[in-house]
């Protein structure tokens, strides 16, 4: 192996650009030529490939955000895109590829794998931390201590005004950032797609509260889950409550999706993007590097995307007791 490319695909993460710098820095290690795809699968099929060396990723470890840029594909779902894009990796003789991403980022791997056979390894990049193979994905540290730290802001002001506020966070289908914000930030009430609560069970904590001589409290709602988005539930608690209540939401949205990346991910990122790129070399292919119990393992695409990761619902049990 002579060429190998990488690329970020999907929703950015804090974090991807320390990936990319530990990727193409252990490329030049090992005496790889490196290059970098610009904005994910489209930038494959349009032959936006560029040579990097080792002072094109100085300066980025603490960036957010991803200097290869990002994209969803929807050419790439195609067999026409993906031949496109097979044609430009092979005008540029590129024998390698490293894929940063999540789910979407990995199904199309896999499919692009299975037709072509260009040895593909992942590093799981996506705040939700949803995907089998890895305890955590890079970017949702940052992501949950961006949240946690509106939450807390926002705990101020619900104290002052004696108010319940909703406060929506992102995770896709996944309550993982839902989970630990909430529980860091002391939330009364945490509702995920993992575990169904239903607004029975919310009014019923909140009234606990009440009891209690509680004033203010917040329930964080994780945007996949299935009593609705933050504003919904808000609207059907009102409606069942009976207790005045004085109801605020706020969406927390992109801002978890950007800004410098924690220790923690830097750390991550670095040893999945040296791990994805030494897998390469030692002839993995078609897997995601990942970090279970502290130990770098890979995981076949196909599991990634298919297999559910549990969430651990002695957390929340603990949350329901400590709130
Ligand atoms: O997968 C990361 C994520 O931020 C999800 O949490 C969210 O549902 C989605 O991407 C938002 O995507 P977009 O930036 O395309 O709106």
């Amino acid at each position: 192996m002579k060429r190998v490319a990488v690329f970020t695909s999907g929703g950015d993460a804090p974090g991807m650009n320390a990936c990319i710098r530990a990727v193409v820095r252990g490329g030049l290690h090992y005496g790889l030529e490196m290059f970098g795809i610009i904005r994910g699968y489209n930038g494959m099929i349009k032959g936006d490939i560029i040579p990097l060396n080792s002072q094109s990723v100085s300066n980025i470890v603490q960036r957010g955000g991803t200097i290869l840029k990002s994209a969803r594909s929807k050419e790439f779902m195609t067999p026409e895109g993906r031949k496109k894009g097979y044609d430009q990796l092979k005008a540029h003789g590129i024998d390698g590829l490293i894929a940063i991403g999540g789910n979407g980022t990995f199904t199309g791997a896999e499919i692009f794998f299975n037709e072509f056979q260009i040895p593909t390894v992942g590093a799981p990049g996506t705040i939700d931390n949803d995907l089998y193979g890895t305890d955590y994905t890079i970017g949702f540290d940052t992501a949950v201590n961006t949240a946690l730290d509106a939450i807390d802001k926002i705990r101020d002001t619900a104290d002052s005004h004696d108010r319940i506020f909703f406060i929506e966070v992102m995770g896709r289908d996944s309550g993982y950032i839902a989970m630990q914000s909430g529980i860091s930030g002391g939330a009364e009430s945490i509702l995920i797609p993992e575990e169904r609560q239903t607004v029975e069970d919310v009014v019923s904590v909140l009234k606990a509260g009440f009891d209690r001589k509680k004033s203010s409290s917040i329930v964080i709602v994780a945007e996949g889950d299935e009593e609705g988005h933050a504003a919904e539930v808000a609207e059907k608690i009102k409606a069942t409550i009976d207790v005045p209540v004085d109801i605020r939401v706020t969406n927390l949205g992109h801002i978890q999706r950007g800004g410098s990346p924690t220790a923690y991910d830097r750390i991550l990122s670095s040893r999945l993007g040296l791990g994805a790129l030494e897998g390469l070399l030692n002839g993995q292919k078609n897997v995601m590097a990942g970090i279970v119990n502290d130990e770098l393992i890979y995981t076949p695409f196909h599991d990634t995307i298919t297999k559910k990761k549990l969430i651990n619902s002695d957390l929340l049990r603990m949350a329901s007791i400590l709130r």
